[in-house]
């Protein structure tokens, strides 16, 4: 492992906002050492990483780097939105947003195996954000979100640390990497300590490919919005009954399968839609949440009335093994 990739075991774990402080001053310094009056790119998805690799950029760099915020239509709702208003309006960051809903959505028309979504995803991520990289002049370093278990896993082979790491080879940057040597609880500290939001620093684990594998089968526009506007009545509720931050993720599901039901007095033949929480240390072993009773009938409530399309819904006891947290 290079010399800089290993935490040395001197360091102490930054578990208070004062030792957050000091990792931040210590970050923003060996930044401006790296970088001087470079411009640096990053790849922003308003995950945890990212964002707290952005504010702690912004804080040493300033409008030296450049965010690009790819909204590839697999997003939940009000993500896009939540990046824009804390980086451009509220850290006057440089950032780019692109839409490229249309794009995603029309490559993975008709695409019905979750490995082939999976890579079609993958790889127009990293087509859409080499396209924008390479319209910008100057850029010398790339900004990532690694962390220290990416490090680990990697040099351990159980996986191959990637973020935005597929980048072409002609792009040519150099990294900065200003949160390799944390674990996540750390990362989130110093978030906090940025003054990122809680609803940022606190958020449960999303997949890459987002709302693209809680839509199992071919991808339409209504039924991924069946799956948006669900996952965000989850949200609500499970925020309201203060069970937010304390599952370890949670989230909706809508197959592309319908069965007969009832609205207003008429046959509904509808979607149904699929509730998953689940709790986990090291998800390869994870326990289902034992949601309370009322609690299920309110999201049932909510989301039959309040979501075109679906006329049931199923909550999904099943642990890893032998499910998976995902469905794709
Ligand atoms: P599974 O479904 O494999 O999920 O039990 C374990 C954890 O990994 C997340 N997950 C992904 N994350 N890209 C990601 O970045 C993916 O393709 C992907 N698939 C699953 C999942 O949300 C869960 O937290």
């Amino acid at each position: 492992m290079a010399d800089g990739n290993v935490r040395p075991e001197s360091m102490e774990r930054i578990t208070t906002e004062a030792l957050a402080q000091a990792f931040i001053d210590e970050q923003v310094q060996s930044i401006r050492d790296q970088v001087k009056d470079s411009k640096v790119l990053l790849a922003l998805s308003g995950g945890v990483d990212s964002s707290v690799v952005a504010a702690l950029l912004i804080k040493a760099i300033g409008q030296n780097l450049v965010c690009v915020h790819v909204n590839h239509g697999l997003l939940r709702k009000g993500e896009p939105e939540m990046v824009c208003k804390v980086f451009r309006d509220e850290m006057k960051a440089n950032l780019i947003y692109v839409d490229a809903v249309d794009r995603f959505l029309g490559l993975l028309e008709g695409v019905t195996d979750p490995e082939q979504k999976r890579h079609i995803i993958g790889e127009e991520f990293i087509k859409v954000f080499a396209e924008e990289a390479s319209k910008l002049q100057g850029i010398r370093y790339l900004g990532q979100g690694t962390i220290y278990p990416d490090i680990l896993e990697s040099e351990q082979g159980i996986k191959a640390h990637h973020n935005v790491g597929g980048l072409p080879p002609e792009l040519n940057f150099e990294l900065v990497e200003p949160v390799k040597l944390l674990y996540k609880d750390e990362v989130r500290v110093v978030g906090k300590a940025l003054g990122l939001p809680d609803g940022m620093v606190f958020r449960q684990p999303f997949p890459g490919p987002g709302l693209g594998v809680r839509c199992p089968g071919a991808i339409t526009r209504d039924r991924l919005e069946a799956v948006r506007e669900s996952d965000a009545i989850l949200r609500e509720e499970f925020e309201k009954a203060g069970l937010a931050g304390k599952v370890w993720q949670y989230f909706t599901v809508v197959p592309d399968f319908k069965s007969t039901g009832i609205k207003d007095g008429k046959r509904a033949f509808e979607w149904l839609c699929i509730v998953r929480a689940i709790n986990t240390i090291d998800v390869v072993e994870c326990t289902v949440e034992p949601i309370e009773y009322d609690l299920m009938c309110r999201i049932t409530d909510r989301i039959t009335h309040e979501v075109p399309g679906i006329n049931r819904v199923l909550y999904d006891y099943t642990p890893k093994p032998t499910g998976t947290v995902e469905y794709e």
